[in-house]
């Protein structure tokens, strides 16, 4: 019999291995989660106790070549999964890409390039054999301060929502399983292990939940439950989080993993829904899990369950047939050469990088720089310098250490190089017979001072570093003293600032600042993305993500040491709570400038009332300025008074790319999701009556067009 049966799949691998070419090559299209828990069915049906609690856990930390590795079995066949960081590219792993930050995602505003990212990294990760990519990061940039801002889309549950199921839909079209993390309440990373954050019932669905929500119904195939507590209970033994909310309220299919050492326990985190303990190791599953099944306290149904959600979603992503073999290279002592995933993906990393950098202030058009006026460029601060020459054995991004790309910790990935903005504006300027002068020292004042002094414009370089498991001490930059020196020097200067948080510019009033620009962590083609918008060959049509205030005392809320903890801000985050308390940010939500400008007219607002009330806003827009380029065009609603939201929430957005003196229609559909509030007491999602107001505008400040409607 056996012998037969292995004559039978090795028959049936060739036949599918030789069309499968063809069948199989990305883009997939994943299976339905019904046909895939068929097969997962089957499959699991046929594993004893013993291999359902091999493929339940990892093998423990640095085991293996990627940071979780799953156990697999024979007969049946399930392969060890290999699980990888990060959310922005492979970490670890030599010969691939740095892409741009989630934080500089969001900024972009661009639901297409956000995609294009997706399906970039997921091929990636496939080429290297990782069957998880550990991202998107979803946490709401609820602290200013918090550590992991720049992993995740910014403030806003709607964009990071729409952010982060496009990018689901883009790795996982390579048949890599992405991770939605970190499920949930992880917004902080002070005490990170021990805090519990306590959410009310309305804010954690209207806020916390929502980018899950969006990303289980673009059909992601696993979730990571965080660290933290939610109200008082581990999140990953969390019954209300994981099985009340998660699988029921949601469907989710897949199965949830914890983050690395998050398992607190055998039966009640299995019991309370916990499908995969990572790393694992000894602790918690395994024989654990095999014992607490023989002594009656964890359902044999509920093992069979954990197994089949894993073998689903790794059938729903095609990775039976003919999946790439693990080669992560991490261990030198393979002798594995490594393989290179790069393709052109630094086209599209450039391209983002670019398109997600905010002109925050261009005042007497000093940008985009007029190249046949300009003399001398002075270039000021270490920010704008390489790391380390390009060595790319050792460039991990470390704060203070050259051009900040991205942040530090797992939400890292490898970096294969580095274009400077220095190098790049350079080698720009020099096309134009322009001469550049840096001064690459934060801490020689004077000598940058010099430097300025008679340059044309002068482009001083900071950033903000942050990293996992650590929140940023303060939102000032280290380098305030140096903006400040070199803006005396120069009536023409340009402050770059790469970041991942919102940052403070108690400079910003300075008259001789002209030009201020955020540019996040835009991966490895930093120097290039920028280039291209100083020099004008890309227009910027980047957005803020999160709310720049004027100074931190003004945001709803801050990192807490304590180890319990209320969201007490409730619904009032980031703009929101601008907004509600009239407070004037520094830079708001939403706001971005152009180097063209954009006309908004003619909105009309169509209610269709039927057993479900859907609304469209259709409204046009002109490009009436001098270049071509793109708009954001953000559609807040403003609920009936009565519902109590927040005054306005971004409900829709729209890039519009549009040349000199063309007008285009856009059209926004609110369905359900985006009408409804969560009904506390009836549980569920309710589409409020009453009068509505839609509010159309270039940022959360900047309306341009409103109509009411009545649902
Ligand atoms: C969590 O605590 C908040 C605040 O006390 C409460 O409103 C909410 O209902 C609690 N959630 C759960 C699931 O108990
Ligand atoms: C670093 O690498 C980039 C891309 O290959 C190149 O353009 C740049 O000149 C290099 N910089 C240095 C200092 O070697
Ligand atoms: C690159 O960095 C590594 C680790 O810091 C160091 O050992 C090596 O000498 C560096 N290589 C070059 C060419 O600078
Ligand atoms: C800017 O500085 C230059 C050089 O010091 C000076 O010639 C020019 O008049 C200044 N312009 C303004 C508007 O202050
Ligand atoms: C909703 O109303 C429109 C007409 O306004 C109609 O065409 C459509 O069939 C209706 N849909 C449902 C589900 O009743
Ligand atoms: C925009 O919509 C209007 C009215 O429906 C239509 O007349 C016009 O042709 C449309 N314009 C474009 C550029 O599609
Ligand atoms: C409302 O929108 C949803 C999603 O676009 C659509 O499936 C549904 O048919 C719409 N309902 C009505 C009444 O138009």
């Amino acid at each position: 019999m056996k012998h037969w049966s292995l004559i039978f799949v090795a028959t049936v691998a060739i036949a599918s291995s030789s069309n499968a070419v063809v069948a199989l090559s990305p883009p997939i299209e994943p299976l339905s989660w019904d046909e895939a828990h068929v097969k997962a069915e089957k499959l699991v049906k046929q594993m004893s106790l013993e291999q359902i609690a091999s493929i339940t856990k990892g093998s423990g930390l640095f085991t293996g070549q990627c940071v979780g590795n799953s156990g697999g079995t024979t007969h049946p066949d399930f392969p060890s999964l290999c699980l990888a960081d990060g959310p922005l590219g492979v970490r670890g792993s030599p010969f691939s890409s740095a892409f741009a930050a989630g934080i500089t995602a969001a900024a972009s505003f661009d639901k297409d390039a956000i995609r294009q990212r997706g399906i970039d990294m997921g091929a990636e990760f496939r080429g290297k054999g990782a069957n998880v990519q550990l991202g998107p990061s979803m946490n709401i940039a609820r602290n200013a301060r918090a550590g992991r801002n720049w992993e995740a889309f910014g403030e806003d549950p709607y964009l990071s929502g729409v952010a982060a199921a496009e990018t689901i839909h883009g790795i996982q079209s390579q048949g890599v399983i992405a991770t939605a993390k970190h499920f949930i309440g992880n917004e902080q990373e002070t005490n990170r292990n021990t805090e519990s954050s306590v959410i009310d019932d309305r804010t954690l669905h209207e806020v916390y939940l929502w980018p899950f929500a969006r990303s289980v119904e673009a059909g992601v195939g696993t979730v990571m439950c965080s660290y933290n507590k939610l109200n008082g209970t581990y999140a990953c033994e969390n019954d209300y989080a994981l099985n009340h909310i998660l699988k029921k309220e949601l469907g989710f299919r897949g199965w949830v993993h914890s983050d690395w050492l998050a398992t607190h326990s055998t039966t009640k985190a299995i019991n309370n829904g916990l499908d995969m303990t990572m790393p694992g190791g000894i602790l918690y599953f395994g024989s654990a899990l095999e014992r607490a099944v023989k002594h009656g306290d964890i359902d044999y149904s509920r093992a069979r369950d954990m197994a089949q959600r894993i073998v689903a979603a790794w059938y729903k992503m095609r990775q039976d047939k003919d999946y790439p073999a693990v080669r992560m290279n991490v261990n030198t002592a393979s002798k594995d050469p490594g393989v290179n995933v790069q393709e052109d993906h630094k086209k599209s990393i450039r391209e983002m990088g670019a398109a997600a950098t905010v002109l925050l202030r261009n005042n007497n058009n000093v940008l985009p720089l007029d190249t046949s006026s300009i003399k001398k460029i002075a270039i000021i601060g270490g920010d704008a310098d390489s790391s380390r020459d390009n060595n790319t054995s050792s460039m991990v991004q470390i704060g203070g250490q050259g051009t900040l790309i991205q942040g530090g910790g797992s939400g890292s990935s490898n970096v294969p190089y580095i274009v400077s903005p220095l190098d790049a504006i350079t080698s720009r300027a020099d096309a134009f017979d322009i001469d550049v002068a840096s001064s690459k020292s934060d801490i020689l004042k004077h000598k940058a001072a010099e430097t300025a002094k008679d340059a044309d414009v002068a482009i001083v370089f900071a950033q903000l570093y942050a990293e996992e498991a650590f929140d940023v001490t303060s939102l000032k930059l280290k380098t305030d003293g140096l903006i400040e020196v070199v803006a005396d020097a120069n009536n023409n200067t340009i402050v770059v600032i790469h970041s991942g948080n919102a940052v403070l510019m108690p400079w910003a009033d300075h008259p001789n600042i002209k030009g201020i620009l955020w540019a996040g962590m835009p991966g490895q083609e930093t120097g290039n993305s920028l280039a291209d918008v100083l020099f004008g060959a890309v227009n910027p049509s980047g957005r803020l993500p999160i709310t720049f205030a004027k100074q931190a005392s003004d945001y709803p809320s801050d990192i807490s040491w304590k180890l319990e903890f209320e969201y007490d801000e409730k619904l009032l985050v980031g703009y929101r709570w601008f907004d509600a308390k009239d407070i004037k940010p520094q830079f708001e939500f939403g706001f971005g400038l152009s180097y063209t400008t954009f006309e908004y007219k003619d909105l009309h607002v169509h209610v269709e009332k039927n057993t479900t009330s859907n609304v469209t806003a259709k409204m046009q827009i002109t490009n009436t300025g001098s270049r071509d380029g793109a708009e954001v065009t953000q559609l807040y609603l403003a609920f009936p008074e009565y519902v109590h939201e927040p005054p306005k929430v971004l409900r829709g957005f729209e890039k519009v790319f549009l040349k000199k003196g063309h007008t285009a229609n856009v059209t926004f559909e609110l369905t359900k999701t985006e009408l409804s509030v969560w009904d506390v007491k009836k549980q569920k999602w309710v589409v409020p009556s009453g009068d509505y107001e839609v509010l159309i505008g270039a940022s959360s400040r900047d309306i341009r067009l409103h109509e009411t409607f009545t649902l």
